[in-house]
């Protein structure tokens, strides 16, 4: 029985399917959540008028323009354009899948849903990420056994050493693999998990033929690395003391993509949020011992230059960073690069090089964490520092020369306008370069084709309108349901210019069918376009509920005006149209067109006097 591991409740272990959870539920969950509450668990709301204002928790800002709207149960920032409803502010606040919200808000709301015994079909739904996370998870548990135990001996004494105490070993669930070949296994076996899973998970090797495997991790200390959620995909794991390779890693598999994840994020995101400044160092035992000295502001890559995914996982807990590089060559370039990574994302990121030849460990256990901030707080913003030590300080023409090169392929790489034209002015001044020159060099050729079509692709999403009209007749079928029949036998969706308000009223109409209703906040899981959600939340943000009193009047009206703009527009085509064929003498076609534009006229005439 392949599947025989889902099932050990014996041992008190649940296992959370986090898909597949019933539809009804998600509706109970939807319809007793309240998106005032759940947001305020991260942010200060105020109560301005219909809507509750903060400072937003997606971008940093010093006057709120985060607005909730209790009445449509969605959120949407005037600043930076983040807008949903309740299950999609959990998601982007916490890096939550929908199913992963939907729980956590049904955990709040004290609504259960239930962890069935899998049917044959949930199963095969029960996905590989699932079960791997799972076995990580066992692993974890294995390894942390192991730490405590008397094999565990020496392990827990290097750690003693390295000043990291039992609090840290708990809260970081630091573990232990014992030397020997196939104890991993040997568990894995007796659990009666297939062994080809736990390999995939990165955890035992397979030998040659496929069929016998043995223990990535042997004799070493172990740190468990987690996603947002706590979940664990994936461990490092120390030699204890001296040896080589100092660490081993589990290769990337389904849940583990090392360039998508930052150790420690997990424990510190809040904190990361409430002082809006992270610290980002490489390691493990830096990391720990930060948060030891009381640093608990930190993440760290992991060894690896950091990535564009990793930037933005940490901007959506503050836009402040501060980077602790190694004082080489090799920390050289990295600041080039993520400086260039900052920039693109706007964040503000300051630079610490720390004295000595110390990496951060060193120095907290020799200065204290106290010292360590002071250092990070005097710490200069990447920009300065890269003008000042990387692009300038240098002496000959020669070097110069070299530092223009570099300073214009790196100032080609900013796309925002206002950020390039600082940096030109700078490192003119810097290196004594005339500005104008500067900016011919740099504009020689163009900045990267990529930068330049995605500001087409913006240009053209920015100038496509909303027709408030539409989006009118919309609000009024959410509102007032039982306005839908009408909408229905008039085909007034038909008369939709907007292809996307029309998709949102026939599911609308869909539902009603169903005999269901649909709330704004059910709407934005509907829309796929950001551009266009972003509109239509606005829109319904700022517009007040609609008046019962003159809501027949209101809804004739707008059902009347839609159909007029359809008319108008289809009236201007043909017209243009037989212009055209009298232009080309075509007299045949243009009396079939003026044929055609007096029926139009006077259909017209008789729907718009309904
Ligand atoms: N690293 C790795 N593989 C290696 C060396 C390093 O994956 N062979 C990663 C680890 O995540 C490590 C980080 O790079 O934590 C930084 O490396 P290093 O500074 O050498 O390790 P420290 O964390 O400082 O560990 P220690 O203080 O025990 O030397
Ligand atoms: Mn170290």
């Amino acid at each position: 029985m392949i599947l025989r591991y889902f099932n050990f409740d014996q041992k008190k272990r649940i296992i959370i399917l986090k898909g597949h959870i019933p539809e009804e539920k998600i509706e109970e969950v939807k319809a007793r959540a309240n998106i005032v509450d759940v947001v305020s668990e991260y942010v200060t709301l105020k109560k301005t008028g219909r809507n509750f204002v903060g400072l937003c928790p997606f971008h940093r800002e010093k006057t709120p323009s985060f607005t909730v709207n209790p009445e449509k149960q969605i959120f949407r920032c005037f600043g930076c354009g983040e807008s949903g409803n309740t299950i999609s502010f959990l998601m982007k606040m916490n890096n939550m899948s929908f199913p992963e919200a939907v729980r956590h808000l049904a955990g709040k709301l004290g609504i259960t849903i239930p962890i069935r015994d899998m049917s044959g079909q949930e199963k095969k739904i029960a996905s590989e990420r699932e079960k791997l996370g799972r076995i990580n998870q066992m692993a974890a548990e294995y390894f942390s056994g192991n730490l405590s135990s008397n094999m565990g001996k020496a392990a827990r004494d290097y750690l003693k050493e390295r000043g990291i105490d039992d609090f840290i070993v708990k809260k970081f669930r630091l573990g232990y693999s014992r030397e020997g070949w196939r104890n991993l296994k040997d568990f894995f076996d007796g659990e009666k998990i297939p062994l080809e899973l736990v390999e995939k998970a990165g955890l035992i090797i397979s030998k040659g033929n496929g069929k016998s495997y043995y223990d990535r991790f042997r004799n070493r200390l172990i740190f468990p690395i987690m996603d947002l959620n706590g979940s664990i995909v994936a461990f490092g794991g120390r030699v204890i003391d001296k040896g080589e390779p100092k660490y081993l890693n589990s290769p990337e598999s389904p849940v583990y993509i090392k360039g998508k994840t930052l150790y420690g994020l997990y424990q510190t995101k809040m904190e990361i949020s409430k002082k809006n400044d992270a610290i980002i160092v490489e390691g493990y035992l830096d990391f720990l011992s930060l948060w030891g000295a009381g640093v608990t502001n930190v993440v760290a890559t992991l060894g690896t230059a950091l990535t564009k995914d990793q930037v933005e996982l940490i901007r959506r807990f503050s836009r402040n960073v501060a980077v602790i590089f190694d004082p080489d060559e090799a920390g050289r370039h990295a600041v080039e690069r993520s400086l260039q990574l900052f920039l693109e994302k706007e964040m503000r990121a300051r630079v610490v090089i720390l004295p000595e030849d110390c990496d951060p460990d060193d120095y907290v256990r020799r200065f204290g964490g106290e010292a360590l901030e002071d250092i990070i707080s005097h710490s200069p913003s990447m920009i300065d520092y890269y003008i000042e030590k990387i692009i300038g300080g240098k002496g000959t023409l020669e070097e110069t020369l070299d530092s223009v090169k570099d300073s214009v392929s790196f100032i080609r790489n900013i796309s925002n306008l206002v950020q390039r034209n600082l940096f030109i002015k700078r490192v003119s001044e810097k290196l004594g370069v005339d500005q104008e020159v500067l900016k011919t060099e740099v504009n020689k050729k163009p900045a990267r084709y990529k930068n330049l079509t995605a500001k087409v692709e913006s240009h053209r999403k920015e100038v496509r309108k909303v027709d408030m009209v539409e989006l009118n007749l919309i609000s009024i079928m959410i509102q007032y349901p039982e306005k839908i029949p009408v909408v229905v036998r008039e085909n007034t969706l038909d008369f939709f210019y907007s292809p996307e308000l029309k998709k949102l009223g026939e599911i609308l109409v869909e539902a009603f069918k169903r005999g269901k209703v649909k709330s704004v906040s059910d709407l934005v899981d509907d829309l796929e376009d950001d551009v266009l959600k972003d509109k239509i939340l606005k829109s319904m943000m700022e517009q007040p509920p609609l008046d019962a009193t003159i809501i027949d009047k209101s809804f004739l009206d707008t059902i009347i005006r839609i159909r007029g703009k359809w008319y108008k527009n289809k009236r201007e085509i043909i017209q243009r149209e037989i212009t055209k064929a009298q232009g080309a003498g075509n007299t045949e076609l243009s009396e079939k067109l003026v044929i055609e534009k007096d029926k139009l006229l006077k259909e017209e005439m008789i729907l718009m006097n309904l």
